[in-house]
């Protein structure tokens, strides 16, 4: 269990993502990294030009979707079952709704109020405890906060649970991921244990080109799937919640519960299915960015990534200097260069402070003696301050 000090440090480490920070004001790094001419980081700016994009070309004549019916959200639906390899599917305006309600529906039909998942989950750390207080379902968390949960964690569980869900990748720890033979192993276990497997597969495409392997590949081995279309992505916001029959019809009446079952998701939807197709074959490109811009950050004094060789196109980069000092330099470096790197760092006490990357359509642009030449400054930089 997280101590409770521990929670609420990691729940005042407000979640952070390019989208959130573009709405704050005084903050001189996010202003050097918007002047930069070489944002290296996301698909783009978070504007309705997403939105435009996505709908430019479409017949403006197309009819909505109707609570949840209708060719538009029923095609893209079944193409989404398909690419998971899951029976059904239904779309959902959020993540944070579509897994408090699969995790609620494991645990009415096992009748155990239980499940588990790490600690740092992002039901756990970003939801407000919507589980807890909307479904009374306790949690069991699994593995230390540093690493991801090994079958080890799963066979030593001393509680019986409903369900365990694993995000993959864990995105807290700059997207660490298990190995796909445990991924196997846990699978196997919880089929014999009559535990019900959930995937929290928010950046799912994300981690196809490291494990080698298809979505169905890797969903077949859970229950339920859950995969978002904002973050590899870069669509508006919405998720799919996928699964066998039985379940997606328990998820479409929990769905218009939760309020979820807008008059007409079409925005969302569209966005959505335009960049799916225009992304999802690109994560191999991503991925192979990430490992060069890591081994950039890893060259540097005081400076490592986690993990030190990325298993997607996101990972952490760590700074053993304090926020402020390494703060600056960036901003000097973004001014001088055109290069920006992050717009946001988080503290880790006085001494310490991180920021997450993750790497979109916009890193292939960079011109690479630009960003050869910001990492020689920063270099020279961390050097001079020693
Ligand atoms: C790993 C993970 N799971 C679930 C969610 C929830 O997604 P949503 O923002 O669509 O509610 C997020 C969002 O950041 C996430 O990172």
């Amino acid at each position: 269990m997280l101590s409770e000090k521990n929670k609420s440090q990691w729940l005042q480490l407000k979640k952070y993502s390019e989208e959130e920070q573009t709405m704050s004001n005084n903050n001189p790094l996010l202003e050097a990294f918007k002047q930069a001419a070489y944002p290296v980081i996301g698909h783009g700016p978070r504007n309705l030009q997403v939105l435009q994009e996505a709908i430019g070309n479409m017949n403006g004549q197309q009819e909505s979707d109707i609570y949840g019916t209708g060719k538009i959200i029923e095609e893209f639906q079944a193409k989404m079952a398909n690419f998971l390899g899951k029976e059904a599917a239904v779309f959902f305006p959020s993540g944070t709704m579509a897994q408090q309600i699969a995790l609620r529906i494991w645990s009415d039909e096992k009748g155990i109020k239980k499940v588990a998942y790490h600690p740092l989950s992002h039901l756990e750390i970003h939801e407000e405890d919507g589980l807890k207080e909307l479904h009374h379902i306790e949690t069991v968390l699994l593995a230390e906060k540093s690493r991801v949960i090994e079958l080890s964690d799963v066979q030593s569980m001393d509680e019986e649970v409903a369900c365990l869900l694993l995000e993959l990748p864990q995105r807290e720890i700059g997207g660490q991921l298990p190995s796909f033979e445990t991924l196997v192993e846990i699978s196997n276990y919880c089929r014999e244990k009559g535990i019900k497997l959930h995937l929290d597969g928010a950046r799912l495409y994300e981690v196809l080109p490291y494990y080698q392997k298809t979505a169905a590949e890797i969903s077949q081995l859970f229950d339920s799937v859950y995969i978002s279309f904002y973050k590899g992505i870069g669509g508006i916001a919405g998720a799919i919640l996928a699964g066998d029959e039985a379940f997606i019809k328990k998820s479409k009446v929990w769905k218009r519960r939760y309020g979820g079952d807008l008059i007409s998701l079409y925005p969302y939807i569209v966005s959505a299915d335009y960049y799916f197709d225009q992304r999802v074959n690109k994560m191999g490109t991503y991925y192979d960015g990430a490992k060069e811009l890591a081994q950039l950050y890893n060259e540097l004094p005081d400076v490592s990534t986690r993990p030190m060789e990325p298993v997607s196109n996101m990972f952490h980069v760590h700074f053993r200097r304090s926020k402020e000092e390494i703060e600056s330099i960036l901003v000097e470096v973004y001014n001088k260069t055109g290069i920006g790197l992050t717009n946001h760092l988080r503290e880790i006490g006085d001494e310490e402070c991180y920021c997450e990357v993750s790497l979109g359509d916009r890193y292939v642009d960079v011109p690479k003696h630009l960003l050869e030449k910001a990492f020689q400054l920063i270099n020279e930089m961390l050097k001079a301050k020693k």
